[in-house]
């Protein structure tokens, strides 16, 4: 299994988070729930973005032409670790919701990026072999079985 296959079962499962989070922040009163769900999607988006970096970012890193996307990719990565790493510091229940509000959508803006064009790239340049590769390594930091 190609590892692009696995990250992309993995941003599915984050927009089901998603939704639910821009279904529910909206009228949430308590900031505490507020502040926990941020520190859940901070820790989820962490491993995926770990992963990314670890393994499929670095494949790309041989090719000069992965280069922009790459660099755009791992920005976005430090810009949603800031924000969700600001809300525990926060007091106000306003601006909690809304920097988590915010988050949500720049994670999903991201993930559509590397879905168009990282993603897309990669299976260009790694070819099947080392994408298979990576997808064991993937499938073994994950521990499923594939
Ligand atoms: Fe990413
Ligand atoms: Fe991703």
């Amino acid at each position: 299994m190609k590892i692009t296959a696995g990250l992309l079962g993995e941003h599915a499962v984050f927009y089901a988070q998603f939704d639910h989070l821009d279904q529910v922040l909206p009228r949430e009163q308590v900031i505490r729930e507020i502040k926990a769900q941020g520190l859940m999607l901070e820790s989820a988006l962490a491993g995926h973005a770990n992963i990314e970096e670890e393994l499929l970012f670095q494949a790309l890193d041989l090719f000069p032409e992965a280069t922009g996307p790459l660099n755009v990719m791992r920005m976005e990565h430090e810009e949603i670790e800031g924000a969700l790493g600001r809300i525990p510091e926060l007091n106000g229940i306003e601006e909690s919701r809304s920097l988590l509000l915010h988050v949500v959508q720049v994670a999903r803006q991201h993930f559509a990026k590397e879905e168009q064009i990282l993603f897309k790239l990669a299976d260009q340049l790694l070819g099947d072999t080392k994408l298979a590769e990576l997808g064991l390594q993937w499938a073994e930091r994950r521990g499923v079985m594939v």
